[in-house]
């Protein structure tokens, strides 16, 4: 059997320069669209003990933003000596960092506009090459990155957080041009090239290129709906022990779960919160807030099974006329909205069957946005993986305690989404914006 060709897909258009600054203020407009409009009480609350106040994240951000880009790439001097433990995420766990002696709201604004002053004068001045963090602006590019997941983890927040709505965004469109053809696509049996060597901001645990092969699989050509997940809980699927893995029933029982997070029941009918709304739960749209184990539990009851990491890449870039694995399902464009449901411009998933200018080139569609999508596969490391620049942001986490989540999510941003990038989680959370699609084989 040949490898496919590694031919690199082509690079991203434009001055990479020009996009680290439009990245980076992309990234702190988000920021502050999901910081000004709450009080300061409610900053510096902890609205759930899976996350921190938002009044660390912001800090976080700049202090992120300094230790890599002013302290490590320009040589300076601390801003604030001594602030670096307060926001060292693997010093404190999240329930703990209320007690610290975090920066107020004020300063902690102040410290990150401050921050990112400086940033952009370096910016203007230093050049994208001589060393790995600055070839094609890379540090640039990965702390847009991490401000971008962590509005990411902000929203989170927002969605767990008690009171009335502060968020507001236009409904995603309706459906429109064609449905998708069939409920499947089948994925034929090969090599393909899996994770990149030439996107420039691809992160550590994304590279290298490598083949992969898998067999031919089925996969569902639109993720799994409310309406089909609902019909898993009206065929008493939280009661049956045989749909789940041991420790995925052990958790629904200790717990008392019996229906997506967020969700419950009023007078006969589902009804859920969402970001401080209450509202029916939509037939149409894929399900969300939903752990690994409820994902594996409704695949098996549906006589089907999780897509493997391998497999969802596969379904998402093997483009079989170009003999070659494309940046995103529809080829190597960057994502437009016409595309798939990203950067938080709607604050739900669009219906299934939306976006088919984003179908891949086997017909499957919303594989990027909407919903992150749980694989079945542990997060582990690739052929040749390299921690760049730093162990705790992918190594630490390599290991099967953490189960990889694809495509991205309605509140990922462009900048944070690839069709090479990985996420990872627990098989036990779920607060994250994750659902999922099964696969079977032929
Ligand atoms: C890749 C989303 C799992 O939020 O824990 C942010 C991203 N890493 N700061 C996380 C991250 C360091 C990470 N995830
Ligand atoms: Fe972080």
């Amino acid at each position: 059997m040949s490898a496919e060709t590694d031919r690199a897909p082509q690079a991203p258009p434009g001055d990479l320069r020009e996009r680290a600054a439009a990245a980076l203020t992309a990234a702190r407009v988000r920021t502050a669209g999901l910081t000004d409009p709450v009080t300061d009480a409610d900053l510096t609350a902890q609205h759930s003990p899976l996350m921190s106040p938002l009044v660390w994240d912001l800090a976080h951000i700049g202090n992120q933003e300094e230790l890599w880009l002013l302290r490590r790439v320009a040589g300076r001097e601390p801003l604030l000596p001594g602030i670096d433990p307060l926001y060292d995420a693997f010093a404190h766990p999240r329930a703990e960092r209320p007690a610290l002696p975090l920066l107020g709201p004020a300063e902690a604004r102040g410290y990150s506009a401050r921050v990112r002053d400086r940033v952009f004068d370096l910016l203007e001045r230093t050049p994208f090459e001589g060393s790995a963090l600055l070839d094609d602006g890379f540090a640039f590019g990965m702390i847009a990155q991490h401000e971008q997941q962590h509005d990411e983890t902000m929203l989170i927040t927002h969605q767990l957080r008690p009171g009335s709505p502060v968020l507001t965004a236009p409904e995603p469109e309706p459906p429109s041009g064609p449905p998708p053809p069939a409920a499947e696509v089948l994925v034929p049996g090969g090599p393909f090239t899996m994770g990149t060597s030439t996107e420039p901001w691809a992160l550590d645990n994304e590279r290298p290129a490598h083949t992969r092969d898998t067999g031919p699989f089925w996969i569902d050509t639109v993720p799994v709906t409310n309406a089909r997940f609902r019909a898993f809980m009206a065929d008493g699927g939280y009661g049956e022990a045989r749909w789940w893995a041991a420790e995925g029933w052990e958790q629904i029982r200790r717990h008392g779960i019996e229906a997506p997070l967020f969700w419950y029941r009023e007078a006969g009918q589902w009804l859920r919160r969402r970001f401080g709304v209450v509202e029916p739960v939509p037939d149409d749209e894929p399900v969300l807030h939903v752990s690994w184990y409820e994902a594996d539990a409704y695949a098996r009851w549906a006589g089907r099974r999780l897509p493997t990491e391998a497999e969802w890449e596969k379904a998402a870039r093997h483009d079989p006329a170009a003999g070659r694995s494309t940046r995103y399902p529809w080829g190597d464009a960057d994502p437009t909205p016409a595309h798939a449901n990203l950067g938080q411009r709607h604050l739900r998933p669009a219906a299934a069957g939306s976006y088919p200018a984003g179908a891949s080139a086997l017909g499957v569609r919303q594989l990027i946005g909407d919903v992150w999508e749980w694989t079945s596969s542990d997060f582990l490391p690739y052929p040749g993986f390299r921690a760049f620049p730093y162990r705790e942001y992918s190594e630490v986490f390599f290991g099967p305690e953490h189960k990889v989540l694809r495509g991205g999510s309605f509140a990922v941003d462009p900048v944070a989404c690839r069709g090479t990038f990985r996420n990872w989680d627990l098989p036990v959370r779920r607060q994250i914006f994750a659902g999922f699609r099964t696969a079977r084989d032929i």
